[in-house]
């Protein structure tokens, strides 16, 4: 049997579904590890539900048109990561006040994107592939673990773990090529983590690398969740999706 539909790979590869496509196929491996759950897709830390949505296929599609108009526009700019000289790409900022209208799907299917495009470009180029070009980067369990270690009393063993994970995440959202921020507008935060926030944050738009945020917040609110000097870096080159209408969640059988 075909292993295409395991494959992110599988709408731009011209054996899908032929007899070469298994669980074997060298770029299958590449992408998703002899395991399934590793290769670049797995180096990308993407959540297990939302693996392999794609643009044509993601389920929020058919109820947010104009959203996947911009996204799919935005996607034909992914191939300017392979010219030094082009014009650089963009960041977008996915907003709903609502819950549950698609936006963490839609940033996952244009991180799947953004890795087929970067792995077959790069061979097409005659040039390795990095081993994580894409990074999912939830922003409230950082949270969560820079709070498992500032607080009182906590064991150093215990501490010692989270903050490893903590500057582990943070390593790879700082680097990563291309990265989604899941639910940037946390709450309440301490200096400590606002801080560590904005250094990311700081050293990706310096750098010109490319963020897809999700987000409840409206991008002017930004800053009073934060503060200002970190609101208007977000905002450098960043364009701003909405997505209309009320929670689908539990909808998806
Ligand atoms: N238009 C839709 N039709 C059917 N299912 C949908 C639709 N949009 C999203 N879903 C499903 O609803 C669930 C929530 O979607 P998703 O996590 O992308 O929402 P979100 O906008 O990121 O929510 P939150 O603001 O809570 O983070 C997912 O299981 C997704 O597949
Ligand atoms: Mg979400």
């Amino acid at each position: 049997m075909s292993n295409a539909s395991n494959c992110i790979l599988a709408r731009v590869c011209k054996l899908a579904g032929t007899a070469q496509c298994t669980r074997l196929c060298s770029s299958y491996i590449a992408m998703h590890g002899y395991s399934g759950d590793g290769g670049r897709v797995g180096a990308a830390n993407v959540p297990a539900d939302y693996r392999k949505v794609a643009l044509t296929n993601s389920p929020a599609r058919g109820d947010q048109p104009e959203a996947y108009q911009i996204a799919d526009a935005y996607a034909a700019t992914f191939a300017r990561q392979f010219d030094p000289d082009a014009e650089r790409i963009k960041s977008l900022y996915l907003f709903s006040r609502e819950p549950g209208t698609g936006k963490t799907t839609t940033a996952i299917a244009l991180l799947n994107e953004w890795l087929t495009i970067h792995y077959i470009g790069s061979l097409q180029r005659d040039k390795q592939p990095l081993q994580r070009p894409a990074y999912f980067f939830d922003v409230n369990e950082w949270q969560e673990l820079y709070n498992q270690f500032n607080r009182p009393r906590v064991p150093n063993d215990i501490a010692e773990l989270a903050s490893r994970e903590y500057y582990r995440r943070m390593e790879h959202a700082r680097l990563t090529p291309f990265v989604v921020m899941d639910d940037i507008g946390v709450r309440e935060c301490s200096e400590g983590f606002r801080g560590d926030l904005h250094a990311i944050i700081n050293h990706r738009v310096t750098n010109g690398l490319v963020t897809v945020y999700t987000s409840n917040v409206t991008i002017e609110d930004l800053q009073s969740v934060f503060d200002r000097r970190l609101a208007d870096r977000i905002r450098d080159m960043c364009g701003v999706v909405q997505f209309k209408g009320e929670s689908k969640r539990g909808l998806r059988r």
